[in-house]
């Protein structure tokens, strides 16, 4: 590595491939990372590991995994820019979460959302796993002394944590990890679910979930359905209080478009939900097109799949591996001799 990309700014981050990937994980995360510019140093991962802590069919995990994987380049990350990696092929991420653990308190564990959702939606497999889940994701962030975390906002309270997490182990052992920022876009952090606006756009429910491999038959289908509200003037303003769920397509519009709100208001004045909806449901279609199409086509090319994680797998393991042995010596284990 030479001096100009040692000075870099490293942005990390990573997806459950728990699903195929969706509109909330592509406007909320996915699109601002390949949005970034040159001049960070960036780090993508399936975090697999972490979908463990529910069920998975085992086969089914192994293709999302892969196809996840061939959705980040067909979203525009370049593996020649990028370093795309699967989070099990790193095992340095489950070495430092155990670390971790050890530097992490119940009580913070038991005030994370996510961990009190899940645990409720999975109420016979409340395991070990789920409740430590964010100190191995501070692990994956920490190990490569990531600046930033771009990330929906659902993930700043895990980010807050592993602040926490990395100013804690500082003040013990000294100036070990950078204490990292999440990276929340404006707009498309919290898409919602376009079934029921109250709740987030989530793999868990499929009606309201568009998902980027969906066919635009079935994306205009899933966008001519979207709730909206029984308004009588079914008029579009953005309102997130009174019209949620009009505010989310807006959300989605704007996200997709680059229009603003007020751009927005003026482009539907006075046409109704019905010219709304389905121009919506038009410019998602547009946009995911291509990426649909491109990542059909890399899917079908398993060699190349394996070429790109194999190579990523050797860059984020020469970098984790460097912090990994420095935990090591602070904490007052023994330095590996081989
Ligand atoms: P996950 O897999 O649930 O979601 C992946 C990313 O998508 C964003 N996201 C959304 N954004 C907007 N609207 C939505 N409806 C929506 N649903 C999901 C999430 O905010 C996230 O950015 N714990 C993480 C995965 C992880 C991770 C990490 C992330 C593991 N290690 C290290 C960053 C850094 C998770 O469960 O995300």
């Amino acid at each position: 590595m030479d001096n100009a990309s040692e000075k870099k700014k490293v942005m990390l981050s990573g997806i459950q491939p728990s699903g195929d990937l969706h509109l909330g994980n592509y406007l909320g995360a996915v699109k601002n990372w390949a949005e970034l510019p040159d001049q960070f140093d960036c780090y993508y991962f399936m975090a697999d590991l972490h979908t463990i802590t529910v069920r998975q069919e085992p086969k089914e995990l192994r293709r999302r995994s892969t196809t996840q994987l061939a959705q980040y380049i067909a979203c525009g990350l370049d593996p020649e820019k990028n370093t795309l990696f699967l989070q099990s092929h790193v095992h340095e991420h489950a070495e430092l979460g155990w670390i971790l653990n050890c530097y992490t308190m119940f009580g913070e564990l038991s005030r994370m959302t996510q961990f009190k959702d899940k645990s409720a939606k999975h109420a016979d497999n409340i395991n070990g796993g789920l409740f430590t889940y964010p100190a191995l994701m501070a692990a994956d962030i920490l190990l490569y002394q990531a600046d930033y975390v771009p990330v929906g906002e659902d993930q700043k309270q895990h980010c807050e944590l592993t602040r926490n997490i990395a100013i804690r182990f500082n003040n013990l052992y000294g100036e070990t990890f950078k204490v990292p920022e999440p990276y929340i876009p404006k707009v498309g952090a919290r898409i919602m679910s376009l079934s029921n606006p109250a709740s987030k756009m989530s793999k868990s429910d499929p009606q309201g979930c568009v998902f980027l491999m969906d066919s635009p038959e079935e994306l205009a289908r899933k966008f001519k359905r979207a709730v909206t509200d029984s308004d009588t003037e079914r008029c579009v303003r953005f309102d997130p209080e009174n019209k949620p769920g009009v505010a989310n397509l807006m959300n989605i519009y704007s996200s997709v478009t680059g229009k603003s709100y007020s751009e927005i208001e003026a482009e539907f004045d006075g046409k109704g939900y019905g010219v709304f909806k389905p121009q919506v449901g038009e410019a998602v279609i547009e946009s995911l097109r291509p990426i649909r199409e491109e990542a059909e086509h890399i899917i079908a090319d398993k060699a190349y799949l394996q070429e790109v994680y194999t190579q990523g797998a050797q860059k984020a393991s020469a970098v984790a591996r460097r912090t990994l042995r420095k935990v090591y010596k602070k904490i007052g284990l023994v330095e590996k001799p081989f």
